[in-house]
C-alpha cells in the first residue's frame, strides 16, 4: 500500500477536449501536500481547448495531437508517455476514443469520468437522454478505461437526484459540481492500491 505522505507522486496526464473544468479541478488535487499525483502533461486533440489555458498558468507542458491520422498520432503519444515517465492518464471530457492497441499499452492505468451512472447511459447527451426517460437520479462514474466504450471496470459513482424541472443543462451543472469531488476520490483509492 502506498502511503499518502506527499513524497511519492505519480506522474499524470490529463487528456481533454473542451472546457478543462475537471482538468482544473485535478490540477488542485495535486497541489495539496497528500496529494498522490503530479501533473506533468495536458494532452488534446483540439488546439482551440479553452483547458489548455491551464497549460500556461500552471506551467503545465501541453501536446496537441489532433488525430487525423489516429494510429501515428497514438504511438507518437506512447513513445511520449514512455518517455516521460508517466504512470496515469486522467481522461477528463477528451472526445476521442483511444485505440485498443494504446489501451493495452496503459492497462489499468487509464481513468475516464463520465457524466451518468454507467452502465446507463454510455457515449453523448447522457443528461438528454437521462431527462428524456424521466430518471429520478443520475449522476456521474469514474472508471477505469477499456477497450469497450465506456464499460471498464467501475471505480466510483455519486448519484445526483433529478428534479422535475431539471433541463439537460442544469443537470449537467449538478453532476460536474459532483465530478469534481468524485474524481479526486476515485484517484486516491485507486493509488493507495498500487
Ligand atoms: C464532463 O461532464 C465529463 O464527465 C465528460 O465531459 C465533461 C467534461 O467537462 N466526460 P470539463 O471539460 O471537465 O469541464
Amino acid at each position: 500500500m502506498v502511503k499518502l505522505t506527499g513524497l511519492k507522486k505519480f506522474k499524470t496526464a490529463v487528456f481533454i477536449s473542451g472546457t478543462g473544468s475537471n482538468l482544473k479541478n485535478l490540477i488542485n488535487f495535486s497541489f495539496i501536500k497528500c496529494s498522490p499525483i503530479k501533473i506533468n502533461l495536458i494532452l488534446s486533440n483540439n488546439s482551440k481547448a479553452k483547458g489548455l489555458s491551464f497549460a500556461k498558468k500552471y506551467k503545465i507542458k501541453k501536446k496537441i495531437y489532433k488525430f487525423e491520422k489516429q494510429s501515428a498520432d497514438e504511438n507518437k503519444i506512447i513513445l511520449y508517455l514512455k518517455k516521460n515517465n508517466i504512470k496515469l492518464i486522467c481522461l477528463a471530457g477528451f472526445m476521442k476514443i483511444l485505440s485498443a492497441n494504446f489501451i493495452k499499452r496503459f492497462n489499468g492505468i487509464i481513468l475516464n469520468i463520465h457524466p451518468s451512472l454507467l452502465p446507463k447511459y454510455k457515449g453523448l447527451k447522457t443528461h438528454e437522454r437521462a431527462i428524456a426517460n424521466k430518471e429520478k437520479i443520475s449522476g456521474c462514474t469514474v472508471h477505469f478505461v477499456s477497450s469497450k466504450l465506456d464499460s471498464g471496470e467501475i471505480i466510483l459513482q455519486k448519484k445526483v437526484k433529478v428534479s422535475k424541472n431539471d433541463t439537460p443543462k442544469s443537470l449537467e451543472k449538478k453532476i460536474l459540481k459532483q465530478e469534481h469531488f468524485l474524481y479526486p476520490k476515485a484517484l486516491k483509492k485507486v493509488l493507495s492500491n498500487l
